[in-house]
């Protein structure tokens, strides 16, 4: 069965409230008639609700960047998976940001997973290697040290379950991993999914690349075969890049 195409903007800790309302109402314009790719946008939380309003009836899904696990309580500055179900359609978990700039855990990442995918929203399960982590030739042990993590004590995926590939060393820098780098690690992923689960499984799994993907480079990115989408960070905070990436997108399948 085909999988259907998946492009998220992550717009990280970007745009105040009105360039951010700009921009919703910009993409719901631009994305109108594009047909066979998900599409979804994960704003800074502050604006999720504009998002939800400005989004409503259309086919743009609306996602949040980070989560915690606990339903409610004393958790100063924190927002929950059970607050935000119903009002976002997908969470972005374990983001490389979250890892290495606010220390979050593999048992973190396994902890939101649990409760994202027990309150019905679609995870985005964000894994990547470091710079020295390639160079030195344990990309696939770091990969599967962070999708086994991640995966534990969770005994089924649903189907079209989203990982997103991110290599740390591509995220911001302008560095896209080629076409070629890409393929081969979200294979990997994918062979990974399937060892752990099993094939019928890792072949309904979507897996998304991010790092400096643009609208030059969607579909080149785009038209391997173990790449299912686009995770975007910079190129999503224009209407116009983000527009060409979802067309690119689509048109590849
Ligand atoms: P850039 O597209 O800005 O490299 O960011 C990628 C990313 O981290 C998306 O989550």
């Amino acid at each position: 069965m085909a999988r259907t195409p998946i492009v998220a903007g992550n717009w990280k800790m970007n745009l105040g409230r009105t360039p951010a309302r700009e921009l919703l109402t910009a993409l719901k314009g631009s994305l109108a008639g594009i047909e066979g790719v998900d599409m979804a946008v994960c704003p800074p939380a502050p604006w999720i609700g504009d998002a939800a309003d400005i989004l409503a009836g259309t086919k743009i899904g609306v996602g949040v960047q980070n989560v915690y696990w606990e339903a409610q309580g004393a958790f100063t500055g924190e927002q929950s998976a059970a607050q935000l179900a119903g009002v976002v359609d997908y969470v972005i978990i374990g983001h490389s940001e979250r890892r290495h700039v606010f220390g979050e855990t593999d048992e973190a990442t396994n902890k939101k997973l649990k409760v994202v995918l027990e309150l019905g929203m679609q995870p985005m399960l964000a894994v990547g290697e470091l710079r020295e982590e390639r160079e030195g030739g344990r990309t696939n042990d770091v990969l599967r040290r962070q999708l086994l993590a991640a995966f534990d004590d969770i005994s089924s995926l649903p189907e079209g379950f989203i990982v997103a590939y991110e290599p740390v060393w591509a995220i911001g820098t302008g560095l896209t991993a080629t076409p070629e780098i890409a393929q081969m690690t979200c294979a990997d992923i994918r062979a990974i999914v399937a060892e752990r689960y099993d094939e019928d499984t890792a072949a309904n799994c979507r897996i998304q690349y991010g790092g400096s993907a643009n609208a030059e480079n969607a579909a080149s990115l785009m038209g391997q075969p173990d790449i299912d989408g686009l995770l975007v960070g910079g190129a999503a905070l224009q209407a116009e890049s983000f527009t060409k990436i979802c067309q690119a997108a689509a048109a590849t399948r």
